[in-house]
């Protein structure tokens, strides 16, 4: 049976860098494996993404959930996620250096769910979840292509320097939202 994404939504909005994710999170998985917690002001485009629910994970109390901590000190495998069927994830955008966002605001009040590392780099929240599929589908995280740090041209002059890390294509590009490609792209002030 396909286990259950719950993304812990932890931002004070929902904005566009966290839609774009959420979008390429319910493409990876589809909308009925999908759930989003902890959404105080739903919105119609978010519902078509897959099920919202006002109240936190933290108060859901499910039995056979674990939780992906970068923290955590037991590695996902494609034999140890084999019992749940609820995977936590922290919706918590990247933050450099990280600030152990996901052990403090959300693994620490889920005692009931062992939590899990992806290695110890810091992925965005749609990539975690492209990571922890293909766990699920039985690759080893280790056999994983991945590049840490990667930089997103905007101009002939500028670009932007990611500082986390990335799953790697077929062709070595690194994995991103092609939407949220193009909004870093065209968003002032970056
Ligand atoms: C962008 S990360 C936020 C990490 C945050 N800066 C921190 O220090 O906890 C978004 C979510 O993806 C998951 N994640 C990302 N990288 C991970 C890793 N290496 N191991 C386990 N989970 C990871 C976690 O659930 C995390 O809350």
């Amino acid at each position: 049976m396909k286990p259950i994404y719950i993304i812990e939504h932890l931002e004070p909005e929902i904005g566009t860098w966290c839609m774009c994710e959420y979008e390429r999170i319910s493409q990876l998985v589809g909308k009925e494996n999908l759930w989003f917690t902890n959404i105080s002001q739903p919105t119609k485009e978010l519902e078509t993404l897959g099920k919202v629910l006002n109240t936190s994970v933290k108060d859901l109390k499910l039995q056979n959930a674990c939780v992906l901590d970068p923290e955590a000190p037991t590695l996902l495998t494609p034999e140890n996620i084999k019992p749940y069927q609820y995977i936590i994830i922290g919706g918590i955008l990247g933050d450099y250096p990280p600030k152990k966002r996901t052990t403090k605001e959300l693994t620490q009040f889920i005692p009931n769910a062992k939590a899990y590392n992806i290695g110890k780099k810091q992925f965005s929240t749609d990539n975690a979840v492209y990571v922890v599929d293909r766990i699920v589908k039985g690759t080893p995280f280790t056999t994983i292509k991945t590049k840490y740090k990667i930089s997103i041209k905007v101009d002939d002059i500028a670009s932007i320097d990611l500082p986390y890390c990335y799953p790697l294509d077929a062709t070595g590009q690194p994995l991103m939202s092609p939407k949220l490609v193009n909004y870093l792209k065209t968003k002032e002030g970056f």
